[in-house]
């Protein structure tokens, strides 16, 4: 059955577009069907396929303000059983207009329903906040992951974004299920990593990711040569532990 995963936090940088690409890139290395959304005005699932956006004609600023179908967004990766929806926004004005359409928090799944079980999974890359094209997400999910680096400042975020989440789930998705947080770059050889880790594992273990992804160059240097980090070095730490991430959720999943 189809299932809706959504990647979210309310911090920036934190890993989310990267996990995007490269978990949905490694599920569709298991046989998996995906779809990769960019719900992010920023765009950078495109980039990072190296697709460039006056060359896309359809993503999802046409989908939801032009009401185009949601099938002529989809486009080829060249990775068999991945395909995107860029988010093709092209300027400013675009961006509110895009963020003012998502004031219909359900727009989202109402587009996604007729397609849902054309994929195993459909994983949506939020932006760095908790606007309108994140409620979105959230409100058309089945799954959350929230990125988190071993940082001081991550634990405070944490738990605010999470009660804001409990508090939206409740509202608007009560079928809602956490899939995980995942420690992202993450360095072992610092001791305050390797504290904050502790304090990770301590504080959330029972909804903590077991993979880690370490802090690893090829994962950093994948979008400048247009692939996810499998097809650039698929024996790289960053390969290898998105592959493990990918199989645990796969795991997890059955287990619900
Ligand atoms: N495990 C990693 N090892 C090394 N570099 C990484 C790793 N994960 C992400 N990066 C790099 O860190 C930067 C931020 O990552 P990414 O764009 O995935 O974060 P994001 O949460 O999507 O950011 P934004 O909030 O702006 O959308 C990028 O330059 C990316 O290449
Ligand atoms: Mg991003």
């Amino acid at each position: 059955m189809g299932k809706i995963l959504v990647i979210a936090s309310q911090k920036g940088g934190v890993g989310k577009t990267t996990t995007a690409i490269n978990l949905g890139a490694s599920l569709a290395i298991l046989g998996k069907k995906i779809l990769l959304i960019d719900m992010d005005p920023q765009g950078s699932i495109a980039d990072g396929f190296h697709q460039e956006a006056y060359e896309i004609k359809n993503g999802l600023y046409e989908v939801f303000v032009n009401k185009i179908p949601l099938t002529a967004a989809i486009r080829e990766v060249g990775l068999e059983n991945l395909e995107i929806v860029p988010s093709n926004v092209k300027n400013e004005e675009q961006e509110i207009d895009l963020f003012a359409y998502a004031l219909q928090n359900k727009l989202l799944k109402s587009i996604l329903k007729p397609i849902k079980q054309m994929y195993d999974y459909i994983i949506l890359d939020c932006p760095p906040n908790l606007g309108t094209l994140t409620v979105n997400g959230l409100i058309a999910a089945d799954l959350l992951l929230i990125p988190v680096q071993a940082e001081f400042y991550s634990l405070k975020s944490l738990g605010k974004f999470l009660s804001s989440i409990k508090n939206i789930g409740n509202k608007y998705n009560k079928t809602l299920k956490f899939s995980g947080i995942l420690i992202t770059m993450f360095d072992r050889r610092l001791k305050k990593s390797r504290e904050i880790l502790e304090e990770l594992q301590y504080g959330f273990k029972d909804i903590l990711f077991k993979t880690i992804i370490p802090r690893n160059s090829k994962l950093a240097e994948a979008p400048a040569l247009g692939k996810p980090v499998a097809l650039v070095d698929l024996t790289s730490s960053g390969a290898l532990s998105y592959l493990k991430l990918a199989e645990e959720l796969i795991n997890k999943d059955n287990r619900i």
